[in-house]
């Protein structure tokens, strides 16, 4: 069956967006394991809006323990691959950061960095690490993360998960062709960005995806499916107190 990994960046910013020790992203991945997620993916941005440094250690901790499937979500700077290589999570998904921007808005662009993302790769696998390139599903950027080693690609949703109609449709076809070719290269093929319950179905129907990441539907869900919980347990405590 098709893995999955949940992306727990979202607890982390509710966390962060009022500097409090709660809700805590180490008790949600506890949970999603719980659940049957295969994994725990979470990015460590250059400006650390979400996720801290602490909580990737922790994270990693656990993934060394054998309590966890890590994949560590970052950009290819000299600061992440050192953290990374440190860190040694199971896996590394290479995505493109810019500050601006409110989420990972495209796929990299590897095969105008061939070089540097050949080393970083090279680096991040003396770590242990099984490295992901997050790509838009181009013939060029596909050929581009295998000639530079990665093992994994995942491929970029968002645009299809964004769009509808013909549009969404011709997108759909670039996602099935482009697992296609990079199974038949020998590439692990993972995919993720945008993903809803509404969504996912097809993404489950494409035979060579073997993992979707998935964040935000995610924690957007779990707010409406214990809203009702949380604010019973507060009226019960008034009642009480
Ligand atoms: N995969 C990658 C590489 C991402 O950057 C993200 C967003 O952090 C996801 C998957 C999950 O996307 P979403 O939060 O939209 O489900």
């Amino acid at each position: 069956m098709m893995h999955l990994g949940v992306n727990i960046d979202h607890v982390a910013t509710l966390r962060q967006a009022r500097l409090t020790q709660y809700p805590c992203p180490i008790e949600a991945a506890k949970m999603c394991l719980e659940a049957g997620a295969d994994g725990i993916t979470a990015h460590l941005r250059e400006d650390r809006r979400h996720i801290q440094d602490q909580d990737m250690e922790t994270l990693a901790a656990m993934a060394r323990a054998g309590e966890l499937h890590l994949n560590m979500e970052m950009a290819a700077t000299d600061e992440m691959v050192a953290i990374a290589c440190r860190l040694k999570p199971q896996a590394v998904c290479l995505v493109p950061e810019k500050r601006e921007e409110l989420t990972t808005e495209g796929g990299l662009d590897v095969l105008g960095h061939v070089s540097r993302f050949k080393d970083v790769v090279a680096k991040l696998h003396d770590a242990g690490c099984a490295v992901s390139m997050f790509i838009d599903p181009s013939e060029q950027q596909i050929q581009a993360s295998k000639d530079i080693g990665a093992p994994v690609i995942e491929l970029h949703t968002g645009h299809f998960a964004n769009w509808d109609g013909a549009k969404q449709q011709a997108e759909l076809l670039r996602i099935q062709q482009g697992a296609k070719l990079a199974a038949h290269l020998g590439l692990v093929v993972h995919a993720g960005h945008g993903l809803t319950l509404q969504n996912t179905p097809v993404m489950v129907n494409v035979a060579e995806i073997e993992g979707l990441n998935i964040g935000h539907a995610i924690i957007a869900d779990a707010v409406f499916k214990g809203l009702k919980q949380a604010t019973l347990d507060f009226k019960a405590l008034m009642r009480r107190s």
